[in-house]
């Protein structure tokens, strides 16, 4: 039925796992339609109380928007796709049922956002949060910029976003990111154990829950402010030289231009 993920539901709770671990989970855009048929599914599907999303192999929940995607891209293209994924990633957020991001891996760039969409986040110790989008001459286009911003307070958000340096599992609990660091082996048996008891409470109460805390200081301009800066990244030289120099596999040479 999809491409690029698993689902499968069981007591419930719907598993859904992008499934590209060769390229570590980076999302292109087959990653993004069948994410979206599957939250479709997940809506409708009376079956499913919660969702789970995570990622298939041991190194990565998602290491962001595939890059080899980018190069071909002009400023238009680009918003299109920023806002094709933050159409997406609403959906997540906005899911009446509880989404939980089970992060086993590196979480960069479009896979930071992806956990950040989710309600809240468990992960396990090898996990590792950051966007790195500076280093190929670019910003966060799925809400990155805003999420973070959010959650972090300006200070912190600034420091992630302008170094592009990682933190690990552990950092990102201090930091009030990460609810639970578990081992590898327990990360989706303990996400599981959670969305059970979750779903032993009232679900129209917890839909409204979901519904309430994302009205808490949502803006939908920051969202679209955050779109057009994606888009305008792609008119710059930096933004080519950063997006061939990782699929060439060397250090970038910035201009400035
Ligand atoms: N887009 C496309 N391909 C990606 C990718 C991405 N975001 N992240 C990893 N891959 C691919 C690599 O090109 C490589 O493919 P290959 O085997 O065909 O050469 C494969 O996944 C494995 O990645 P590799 O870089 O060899 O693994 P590593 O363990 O040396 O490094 C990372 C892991 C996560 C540090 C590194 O892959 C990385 O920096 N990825 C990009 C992160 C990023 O900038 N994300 C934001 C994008 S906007």
């Amino acid at each position: 039925m999809y491409t690029t993920l698993l689902a499968e539901t069981a007591d419930g709770i719907c598993t859904i796992t992008i499934n590209r671990p060769d390229k570590l989970n980076a999302l292109n855009k087959q990653v993004f339609n069948d994410l979206d048929a599957a939250m479709d599914m997940v809506h409708a599907d009376k079956e499913i109380k919660s969702v789970i999303i995570t990622g298939a192999g041991p190194k990565a929940f998602a290491a962001g928007a595939d890059i080899s995607e980018f190069l071909e891209l002009k400023s238009d293209d680009a918003n299109g796709l920023a806002k094709r994924g933050q159409l997406v990633f609403d959906k997540i957020e906005n899911c009446p049922k509880p989404v939980v991001a089970a992060v086993n891996g590196f979480a960069l760039g479009g896979g930071c956002e992806l956990a950040l969409a989710c309600h809240f986040i468990y992960a396990s110790e090898n996990a590792r949060f950051g966007q790195p989008e500076v280093n190929l001459g670019l910003i966060p286009g799925y809400g990155g910029t805003q999420r973070l911003t959010q959650l972090f307070g300006k200070n912190r958000a600034m420091e992630i976003l302008m170094t592009g340096n990682m933190i690990t599992a552990k950092e990102a609990h201090e930091f009030g990111m990460v609810n639970k660091v578990t081992s590898p082996e327990e990360l989706l048996t303990k996400t599981r154990e959670t969305l059970s008891l979750i779903q032993s409470k009232a679900p129209v109460a917890v839909s409204k829950i979901i519904e309430a805390v994302n009205h808490f200081d949502h803006t939908q301009e920051g969202y679209d402010f955050e779109i057009k800066k994606f888009g305008e990244c792609f008119n710059t030289e930096d933004m080519k030289e950063g997006a061939t120099a990782f699929l060439e596999k060397r250090k970038p040479v910035f201009k400035g231009k």
